[in-house]
């Protein structure tokens, strides 16, 4: 642990009140946090991603604390976007959003943009044009996105909070430690997956699984029998996200690290994974009747779109299906035909939030199916939704039934 924080001359000009109150409270943060950490330094981070966002989450308190900061002249120097807010920006009314709450949401993100920071509104910004390359420093805060980026794309952010992605949004720097550093990416557990993984759901109920076993720590895969078809790796890191407090992992041969054995997993003793029947029963509940199925957790990309389309082949659908997804992504599934085609069928693709960060209890939703082991995770607590947890087909089934075929 180094003994005392090395500041540049810069930065202890900032810290001293030269650059105004609002960048000095950011550095002021940003040098607090380096100090329990125990950095070095501070790093220059190339983005931020601010989560925080939903007022349903934020209430008048957090609102109160942005705008106050917003009104120091605070303004972010580096490119920064924000996770998902409570509702469609634009189609809440039709999903049964209060105006009430939206007037409290606009005004989060009316500050967060006074800030500087872009009003993206989704937890998967790699999708939507911030795609971090190998080995750049990043102070993001989602946690799904946090792994994407680390494990996938061999970037390096550790799990900052909201203030504090905040905080490093306006300094540029975030503290030198954890994941920012070479050591702290070496793996400390390592597990040789010998069951199938068919689906996007048995990827999910797999991240649950390691999750929760190795709580904190970098997790080293050794997958027997590959990816799923198509699969898209964020699902895998949102659930050991959810589950543990992992912002990194490796697969031998298919993540960024673990690919040119940058990252080994010599010394460490496997445990296998032989079934996915622990993580199911984790996540599946017993609801007969499906109210919502949700389907975007992560936020989908237009290929999720493409394939829930092609599923529902137009049929009518008895329970309420939301695609939750990234604005551009939308306009795009918009362009492409894919929404139309959803809505023919009674679907929605939402745009801006998603099921968790959403107030849905006012909604009256009462169960939900998911493909998602985040969603699943999450939804009972935060949302006090029953929750059915499967693959796709499952849930475009349940859609379209109204029920969880057993
Ligand atoms: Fe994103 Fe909401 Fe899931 S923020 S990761 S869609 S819980």
């Amino acid at each position: 642990m180094a003994e005392t924080l090395g500041l540049t001359d810069e930065e202890s000009d900032i810290l001293a009140g030269d650059q105004g109150p609002g960048q000095q409270k950011a550095m002021a943060i940003v040098v607090a946090l380096a100090k329990i950490y125990g950095a070095a330094d501070l790093v220059p981070v190339e983005s931020a991603q601010i989560s925080g966002v939903s007022y349903k989450n934020l209430g008048q308190a957090g609102l109160e604390f942005l705008q106050e900061w917003a009104a120091m002249g605070a303004r972010a120097r580096i490119p920064a976007t924000l996770n998902p807010a409570g509702a469609d920006m634009q189609a809440w009314r039709a999903l049964g959003f209060e105006e009430t709450f939206i007037k409290k949401q606009r005004a989060v993100v009316d500050a967060y943009a006074t800030l500087g920071v872009l009003p993206t509104l989704t937890c998967t910004p790699y999708q939507t044009g911030t795609l971090p390359a190998l080995g750049q420093h990043l102070a993001w805060a989602e946690s799904s996105a946090v792994t994407y980026a680390n494990s996938v794309l061999g970037a390096r952010t550790n799990r900052e909070g909201g203030p504090s992605a905040l905080a490093a949004a306006i300094a540029g720097r975030t503290a030198r430690a954890g994941l920012h550093l070479d050591e702290a990416r070496q793996p400390t557990a390592l597990f040789d997956v010998r069951c199938p993984l068919a689906s996007e759901a048995d990827l999910g109920a797999l991240g649950i699984m390691i999750g929760s076993q190795v709580r904190h720590g970098v997790p080293y895969l050794r997958l027997a029998a590959g990816l799923p078809p198509g699969a898209d790796l964020k699902t895998l890191g949102a659930a050991m996200a959810a589950s543990g407090a992992i912002g990194l992992y490796h697969i031998e041969g298919l993540t960024a690290e673990a690919r040119g054995g940058t990252v080994e997993a010599t010394g460490l003793q496997p445990s296998s994974i032989d079934s996915l029947r622990s993580g199911y029963h984790v996540l599946d509940g017993s609801a007969a009747e499906i109210d919502l199925v949700s389907i975007g957790c992560p936020h989908a990309s237009l290929a999720e779109i493409a394939l829930i389309a092609d599923a529902l082949q137009g049929r009518t659908l008895r329970a309420q299906l939301w695609v939750t997804t990234a604005r551009p992504i939308r306009d795009g599934a918009v362009r492409a035909g894919l929404v139309s085609r959803i809505e023919e069928s009674g679907g929605r693709v939402v745009a801006d939030t998603c099921l968790v960060v959403a107030p849905v209890a006012a909604l009256g939703f009462r169960s939900l199916a998911t493909n998602s082991a985040k969603m699943a995770f999450y939804a009972p607590s935060h949302s006090g939704l029953s929750v059915r947890f499967g693959p796709l087909e499952r849930c475009v089934e349940a859609t379209i039934t109204g029920r969880w075929r057993p």
